[in-house]
C-alpha cells in the first residue's frame, strides 16, 4: 500500500476525542459484561486481576494504540502502513490492521444482539411492566424474551439501524454529537443507582465479594478472562483508539488522554458491579447467572425504589446509549478504511459493513433459542464461541503486535514526537511496553494453550 489519503477531518477539542473515546471504551462492556464475568469467576480475585490487566496491559496499549492512529493518519491498515514505510519494517504491518477491522465486525454482530436486549428493556421499563415485579417475574421475563427468535432479531435490527444512522453521519455531525450527550447523562444516573445501592443491606456484602479477594476461586481460564476485559472494555487491539486517534491533533497530550480514559472507564465498571451485586444478594439471586445478570437484577432494584419507573427508564436509555456509542466505534474502522483506500461512501460503506454483520448477528441471535445445543469453538455456543474468539484472542493478539510495533519498531524520536512524557515516565512507560504488556500476554496465552 502506498500512503495514500490521510484522514483529514478532527476533533472540535480535546474534550470531545475524550469523550468519543470514552463513549466507546464505557458501554455493555462495563454495565453487562464485567459484573457478569465478575459473577461467573468468584469476584474479588478476578476483579484484581482485572485491575492488574488495565494498569499494565490495557492502559499501555491504549496509549501505544492512540499513538499509532496519530502519527499514522489514517484508518488502520493504511496507517500501519504508512508507519511501516517510515520505519523501513516489513509491509506486512498492514494485516494488523486488518485483523482489527475483521475483529471489529465480528464483536458489533453479537453486540447488537446484546445493544438489542437494553432497547426491548427500555420500552418494557417505560410502560410501568418493571413496577414492583418480583425477581422470579423477571427472570422468567428475560428467559421468555431471549427463547423468542424473532423479538431478538427485531431489536438487534432497531441497534443495528440506529448504529449505521450515526455514523454515516460522519465524525463530527455523528460521532460527536452523541457522545457529547451521552456520556454526562450516564454519570448522573449510574450515582444515583449507586447511592440506591448503598442503602440496602446487602451493600457490603457487594463490596466484600469484589474487594476481598478469594484465590481459590481464580482460575488460569479467568485471568484469560480478566486480561481479555482489559482489552475490550479499553476497546484497545482493533484499530478504534487508532482510527479515532488519526483524527486528533497534534498539540493534545496522548498519555493524558489514556490515563482519563482508563480511569473513567474503570471507575464505571467497578460502580456497576457495586451496584448490580447489592440487588444480586439482596434478593438472594445468583452472582454466576450468566450473560442475562444486568437484565435479571436491575429490575427488580427499579422495581422496589421510589421514582423506580423513571430512573429504571431512564438507566436502560442510557445502557442503549452507552453501547450507541460503543458500537459506532466498532465500525468506524472498516467504515474509514472502505472510505478512505477504496473511495466508497461513507453512507455506502456503513450500510455494507452493517448488512454484513447483521446477517452473521443473526447467528448470535440463533445461539440462545435453536442453536443453543450447537457448538462451535470447544463447548461454546456460536455467541460465546464469537465473544471467545475475539476478546480473548483477536484483540490480545492485536494488542501484542500494537505494543510491538511502538517498543520496538518506532524510533525514540518518533515516539518522542508523539507523546511528551517527563522523563522517569519516559523510560519506565518504553520498558513495560517493551518487556511487561508482551511477556504478560504471552503468559497468558501460553497458560492456556496448555
Ligand atoms: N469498550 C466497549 C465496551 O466496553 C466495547 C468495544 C470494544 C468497543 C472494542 C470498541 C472496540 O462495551
Amino acid at each position: 500500500m502506498s500512503r495514500l489519503k490521510l484522514s483529514t477531518t478532527s476533533w472540535t477539542t480535546q474534550t470531545a476525542f475524550i469523550m468519543a473515546a470514552t463513549g466507546s471504551a464505557v458501554g455493555l462492556g462495563n454495565l453487562w459484561k464485567f459484573p457478569y464475568i465478575t459473577g461467573e469467576n468468584g469476584g474479588g480475585a478476578f476483579v484484581l486481576v482485572y485491575l492488574l490487566c488495565v494498569l499494565l496491559i490495557g492502559l499501555p496499549v491504549l496509549i501505544a494504540e492512540i499513538t499509532l492512529g496519530r502519527r499514522g493518519g489514517a484508518n488502520p491498515p493504511q496507517a500501519l502502513s504508512n508507519l511501516a514505510k517510515e520505519s523501513k519494517a516489513s509491509k506486512w504491518w498492514w494485516l494488523l490492521g486488518l485483523n482489527g477491522l475483521l475483529a471489529g465486525c465480528l464483536i458489533l454482530s453479537f453486540y447488537t444482539v446484546i445493544a438489542g436486549w437494553g432497547v426491548a428493556y427500555f420500552f418494557e421499563s417505560l410502560s410501568g411492566d418493571f413496577i414492583n415485579i418480583s425477581a422470579k417475574s423477571v427472570s422468567t421475563n428475560f428467559s421468555s424474551l431471549i427463547a423468542n427468535p424473532w423479538q431478538l432479531a427485531f431489536w438487534h435490527t432497531v441497534a443495528m439501524l440506529i448504529t449505521v444512522y450515526i455514523v454515516s453521519k460522519g465524525v463530527k455531525g455523528g460521532l460527536e454529537k452523541a457522545v457529547n450527550i451521552m456520556m454526562p447523562g450516564l454519570f448522573i444516573i449510574l450515582l444515583i443507582l449507586l447511592g440506591y445501592a448503598a442503602s440496602t443491606d446487602a451493600f457490603a456484602e457487594s463490596f466484600h465479594f469484589l474487594f476481598y479477594p478469594d484465590f481459590s476461586k481464580l482460575t488460569w481460564q479467568g485471568v484469560l478472562v480478566a486480561m481479555g476485559h482489559a482489552f475490550f472494555t479499553l476497546s484497545v487491539g482493533m484499530g478504534t483508539m487508532m482510527v479515532y486517534g488519526s483524527y486528533l491533533s497534534k498539540d493534545y497530550s496522548i498519555p493524558r488522554a489514556g490515563l482519563w480514559i482508563a480511569l473513567i472507564d474503570t471507575l464505571v465498571a467497578l460502580i456497576a458491579g457495586l451496584v448490580i451485586f447489592s440487588v444480586v444478594f439482596a434478593n438472594h439471586l445468583h452472582a454466576g447467572s450468566g450473560p442475562g445478570l444486568l437484565f435479571q437484577t436491575l429490575p427488580v432494584a427499579f422495581g422496589k425504589m421510589s421514582g423506580g419507573w423513571f430512573f429504571g427508564t431512564l438507566f436502560f436509555a442510557l445502557v442503549v446509549l452507552a453501547a450507541l456509542s460503543s458500537a459506532i466505534s466498532l465500525i468506524e474502522p472498516a467504515a474509514s478504511w472502505l472510505e478512505q483506500n477504496w473511495g466508497i461512501k461513507r453512507l455506502k460503506a456503513t450500510v455494507i459493513l452493517g448488512l454484513l454483520t447483521w446477517v452473521l448477528g443473526l447467528g448470535t441471535v440463533l445461539s440462545f433459542n435453536e442453536w443453543k445445543s450447537v457448538h462451535f469453538i470447544g463447548d461454546r455456543t456460536l455467541f460465546d464461541s464469537l465473544d471467545f474468539l475475539t476478546t480473548n484472542i483477536m484483540l490480545p493478539l492485536g494488542g501484542l503486535l500494537m505494543a510491538v510495533f511502538v517498543a520496538w519498531v518506532m524510533t525514540q524520536q518518533q515516539r518522542d514526537d508523539e507523546m511528551e512524557m517527563p522523563s522517569p515516565w519516559k523510560d519506565f512507560y518504553r520498558n513495560v511496553l517493551k518487556f511487561i504488556t508482551p511477556t504478560a500476554i504471552l503468559i497468558v496465552f501460553i497458560y492456556n494453550l496448555l
